[in-house]
């Protein structure tokens, strides 16, 4: 019988050991079949800092292990790893939400074309088991997933018919793809009575704190989710200053663009750049106006805005990632005018336990 263990975090600056060597190396080879695109990969210090976790955000890994032995917490468990599911519990919002990620170790993932055999089906499943244990232990009942290319990839195409029979539905679709920074054109002017104001690093002064945390509350309902549930969590001026001091103790970067009319907060967009990764891509965060400001062309003034502002202070950065769900035609229109190209769709599937 194999064992499953919990990975446990490393400690900063020190080695993160095997266990999670290998389980970056599988989920890079998983994210190259999917999306083709070795600009995504992760890192070893990468996935040490998501365990560690964040006040947002807690991260497990479970390795399953061919070793017969008694189960622990361990950061470098016994025996060859045949596969892991990694958990992200968000913190301060959907408390009944938990995501999950099967990845099988690299040497037994099957080819895209090629279906996936017993042994790793049956791998697949006591992953599964594990994602919904550990659910029920946190009190939190409704699991998603995030499945890529099921018409090809004959491996995701099994998990996608094995959790719907498990109940999964699914719920949300998105277009992941690049924006070439050099490609954006330079923004208009900004009509009378409008300003922005840039921010490094997540650091807000304190006159824009109220209208900054009411249009990210904002964001939480009208950013579409499709059919999945979520449950937002509030923000006010200490979620902000802590998410704002964790970016920069773990030596990330970020850069937004509050867009301000008079001096009410009626629009805000920001990316991220991760220290611990590709340090030529910057991730694109949110992007929301006012619901009174919207169809007026004020998304495409803040976003080429916003990569004028990059060009200037993140000179190093000549790609940005977007993922926008399929049915967001107002963003999908701004992002095709600024040169978004999709690399990969991804479904998310919502299911249940009880
Ligand atoms: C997304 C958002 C920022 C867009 O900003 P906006 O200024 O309202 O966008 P616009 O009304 O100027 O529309 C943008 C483009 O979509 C087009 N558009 C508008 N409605 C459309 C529709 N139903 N179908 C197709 N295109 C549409 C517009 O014609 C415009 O294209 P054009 O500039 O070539 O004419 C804003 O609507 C918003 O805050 N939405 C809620 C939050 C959100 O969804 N954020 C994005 C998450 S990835």
């Amino acid at each position: 019988m194999p064992t499953l263990f919990r990975l446990t975090a490393p400690e900063p600056h020190t080695d993160v050991g095997d266990a999670l060597r290998s389980f970056v190396f599988a989920a890079n080879l998983l994210s190259q079949d999917l999306t083709g695109d070795p600009a995504l990969s992760t890192t070893a210090e990468a996935v040490a800092q998501t365990l560690r976790g964040s006040s947002e955000t807690a991260t497990t890994i479970y390795l399953l292990s061919e070793a017969e032995t008694q189960t622990q917490d361990l950061l470098d468990p016994p025996g060859f790893a045949l596969g892991f599911v990694q958990i992200s519990e968000p913190l301060r919002a959907d408390a009944d939400t938990l995501d999950f990620q099967i990845i099988l170790n690299a040497e037994l993932q099957p080819l895209p074309d090629e279906e996936p055999d017993e042994e790793v089906q049956s791998i697949m499943l006591e992953l599964f088991d594990a994602a919904a244990s550990h659910a029920k232990r946190s009190g939190r009942s409704v699991l998603h997933t995030w499945l890529a290319r099921e018409d090809e990839h004959k491996t995701m195409a099994w998990l996608s018919r094995t959790l719907h029979a498990k109940g999964f539905q699914a719920k949300l679709q998105e277009t992941h793809g690049w924006i070439e920074v050099s490609a954006v054109p330079q923004p208009l002017p900004l009509d009378s009575g409008l300003r922005a104001e840039f921010i490094q690093d997540f650091q807000f002064p304190e006159h824009l704190i109220p209208g900054v945390a009411s249009i990210l509350s904002i964001a939480d309902t009208d950013v579409p989710h499709g059919g999945l549930s979520t449950q937002p969590g509030p923000w006010d001026d200490t979620r902000i200053a802590t998410i704002g001091q964790e970016l920069r103790d773990r030596g990330n970067q970020s850069l937004g663009v509050v867009l301000l009319q008079g001096n009410e907060v009626i629009g805000y967009s920001e990316v991220v750049r991760y220290c611990t990764g590709d340090l030529s891509i910057a991730w694109q965060g949110i992007t929301v106006l006012q619901e009174h400001a919207r169809g007026q062309g004020l998304g495409m003034a803040i976003k080429q805005l916003l990569f004028e502002a990059l060009r200037q202070h993140m000179p190093e950065v000549r790609r940005v990632c977007s993922e926008i769900a399929v049915d967001n035609s107002r963003m999908l229109a701004i992002n095709e005018r600024l040169g978004f190209r999709a690399h990969t769709t991804w479904t998310a599937l919502e299911g249940q336990v009880l």
